[in-house]
């Protein structure tokens, strides 16, 4: 068994805190009980597991997070999302212990580009501005205009002059399917999500044709062909939206599966199916990174207050402008 000394010195190697938890343990009762005590809120993205949904004080996509981090005033954020999702809220709010179970919790969106490498392109194409989606590290903010996320994209695109070149990272998913809805040329930064890009056409195709009455609905971060069969194309909160009021009764849910259960508690009635992938052994459509969180992490980075997320004053100052001016232009979207 490590010391707390030791598993704090492998914090980089881990992501965790890899103490030993007695089995016995009500997680649930403990980390209720430390929220009062840290005077922590505890805010989750939809692609969490469902405990740590059923558990958090705010639920949201990545805008609502956003917003939500930065405008408590509890003095810890625990962070159940993936890392820059954490990082933004410790930008958005630097005077909070900020912590992230696991700082293992990437993504592939992220970790596909550099602020180096947004840089080296912005100079290849003087004039441009340079449009992140929020899914990018501190440094990527800090080389950006503005900052996006999916259910405010169409939105900030359109808020930019039409005649002005505009450089999009790192999802040229999302950049190509805002090209087509907004009819703009925009450079592509070359990154994927991992999870979305699984998805199979044929697959779904076929799952269309077996079951007639349902609708496919689509996260943008998927690739041309699914977004051009899907039905409705939106974020997280907008996908949710739209299966509690659409009249249909039946929906394939081309998104992270972790959202079906928000998803069945508002909509009760109504049958989601998971879109296929193309794993030949596994039909889901898991996040690894997203899935790192357990409640045994958190119990233990809300006791330690690690891991905790710290940046540079600089980096912090350059990488919240690009942010603070998404907010201030999407003060009306939901
Ligand atoms: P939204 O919840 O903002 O739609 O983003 C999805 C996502 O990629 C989170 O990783
Ligand atoms: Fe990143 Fe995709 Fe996971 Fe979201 S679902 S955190 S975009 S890898």
């Amino acid at each position: 068994m490590l010391t707390l000394e030791q598993a704090t010195k492998a914090l980089p190697v881990n992501g965790y805190l890899k103490l030993d938890v007695p089995k016995d343990l009500d997680l649930v009762q403990e980390i209720k009980k430390l929220k009062t005590e840290k005077n922590a809120i505890i805010l989750a993205h939809y692609y969490q597991s469902k405990e740590i949904q059923d558990l958090a004080d705010f639920l949201g996509d990545s805008l609502q997070l956003a917003r939500a981090a930065k405008e408590t005033d509890a003095k810890m954020i625990v962070f159940c999302g993936v890392h820059f999702m954490s990082e933004c809220a410790k930008i958005l709010n630097p005077e909070k212990t900020v912590v992230l179970p696991d700082t293992l919790a990437g993504c592939s969106l992220a970790d596909s580009c550099t602020g180096e490498g947004l840089r080296a392109l912005r100079e290849k194409h003087p004039g441009s501005q340079v449009v992140s989606y929020i899914n990018c590290d501190a440094g990527v903010k800090a080389e950006s205009d503005l900052i996006v996320t999916s259910s405010n994209a169409v939105a900030m695109i359109e808020s930019i002059p039409k005649e002005t070149p505009i450089i999009f990272a790192p999802d040229r998913n999302l950049g190509a399917y805002l090209n087509k809805v907004t009819g703009r040329n925009m450079i592509l930064w070359d990154g994927a999500c991992i999870v979305h890009e699984a998805f199979n056409f044929e697959k779904i195709a076929q799952q269309i044709l077996d079951h007639p009455n349902a609708k496919l609905i689509a996260h943008p971060e998927s690739e041309a062909n699914i977004l051009e069969m899907a039905h409705f194309v939106g974020s997280t909160s907008a996908l949710l939206n739209f299966v509690r009021d659409d009249s249909a009764t039946e929906f394939i849910i081309a998104t992270e599966e972790g959202i079906l259960h928000e998803m069945q508690k508002r909509a009760p009635g109504k049958k989601l199916i998971p879109a296929l992938v193309d794993d030949e052994n596994c039909s889901c459509s898991e996040c690894y990174f997203m899935k790192r969180n357990t409640l045994e992490k958190i119990y233990l980075a809300m006791k330690y207050e690690l891991p905790a997320i710290e940046i540079d004053e600089e980096l912090r100052l350059k990488a919240l402008k690009p942010i603070e001016k998404m907010l201030e232009l999407s003060k009306n979207i939901k």
